[in-house]
């Protein structure tokens, strides 16, 4: 694996342009080495595809059936780790090794035996409880090559038009991102990232028996069809009743409810732009597909589109962003 600078504080992977920030070169080889368990579900995304839906639709179906189990009330990203967040963390301003940072406390009361220096995240994703619901936004060639022949894998596809609305919106929303731009300059940034290439290494092995390709709107247009999908692959045996409590308690309106309590964790707020979210709204935005259409000028829809023909000519007619 090759790296070189491509701006202050920033690297790009060679040859297919994955962008990171500098810590994530201590942590590339961790990542790529990570041993995944055969009865792990690893949630793959491009950000903001519908992940922390995905995430709490299995973590309740594996964990919490019955929608009694007290450690429900933890927030999702310890209860269902993030792989990779030490990097990103790591190129923050906040010291997640510091003693009173949410993150640290948080991790603190999940397992208090850790070794920060080791990166946080990482241990808590070695360490969680099996069967272990872990999420990643990097991309299949960033994670080890025998991921799919260990585990089961789902991944979430969205349309590009509404992650870049919902991107845009997480990007000034959180402070360490602290986006203050236009949303024409975001949706510029947008279409020079990686989006494709991580949707198509998803969609290449979507044939793979361990891999279940999922799309946001579907999900959105019938929740219980394709929890039911999801049910399956994961060979689970619930019954009828659960499914549908599972249903309720992961619908949009149920998990922003919950966003106000520990959802998202506890001091979440606190690094909040205070602005965006009064203006906006916080995580939860609108969980809806199509609202590019009120956020995004003709020009950027325009460039979208055009930049998905391009990307999308060698892929089949069955994938449904195809234009
Ligand atoms: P919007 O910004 O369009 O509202 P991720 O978890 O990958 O970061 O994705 C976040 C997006 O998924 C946000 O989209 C969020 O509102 C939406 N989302 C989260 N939970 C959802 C749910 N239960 N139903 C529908 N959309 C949901």
């Amino acid at each position: 694996k090759q790296f070189h600078g491509y701006q202050t504080g920033t690297i790009r992977l060679e040859p297919d342009g994955w962008f990171f920030t500098t810590p994530f070169i201590t942590f590339a080889d961790k990542y790529y080495d990570f041993k995944f368990k055969p009865n792990d579900v690893v949630i793959v995304t491009y950000p903001k595809c519908g992940t922390t839906w995905t995430q709490e639709i299995v973590w309740t179906m594996v964990h919490n059936p019955n929608l009694n189990n007290p450690k429900a009330s933890l927030p999702v990203m310890i209860r269902s780790p993030f792989l990779e967040l030490d990097f990103l963390i790591y190129s923050s301003p906040i010291d997640p090794t510091m003693p009173g940072t949410f993150l640290h406390d948080t991790f603190a009361q999940a397992h208090p035996n850790r070794n920060p220096k080791d990166g946080i995240f990482l241990q808590l994703a070695e360490l969680t409880e099996d069967p272990r619901i872990i999420k990643t936004h990097l991309p299949f060639s960033l994670l080890s090559p025998s991921l799919l022949e260990t585990c089961k894998v789902i991944y979430v596809a969205r349309d590009p038009k509404d992650v870049a609305v919902s991107y845009c919106h997480h990007s000034r929303l959180i402070k360490i991102h602290g986006f203050e731009g236009p949303t024409s300059d975001f949706v510029d940034h947008f279409v020079n990232d990686t989006f494709w290439p991580h949707l198509k290494e998803g969609w290449n092995r979507r044939k793979h028996p361990n891999i279940h390709y999922c799309f946001y709107e579907d999900m959105k247009a019938n929740p219980k069809e394709e929890t039911l999908r999801i049910h399956k692959f994961l060979d689970l045996n619930l019954t009828e009743s659960q499914l549908n409590n599972i249903v309720h308690y992961t619908s949009f309106q149920e998990m922003s409810k919950r966003e106000q309590d520990n959802l998202m964790g506890s001091d979440t707020r606190s690094m909040w732009n205070e602005e965006v979210f009064n203006k906006d709204g916080g995580f939860f935005r609108k969980g809806v597909t199509g609202d590019y259409k009120n956020k995004l000028s003709e020009e950027d829809i325009q460039k979208i589109n055009e930049w998905t023909k391009e990307n999308t000519r060698d892929l089949d007619d069955e994938f449904k962003y195809k234009i």
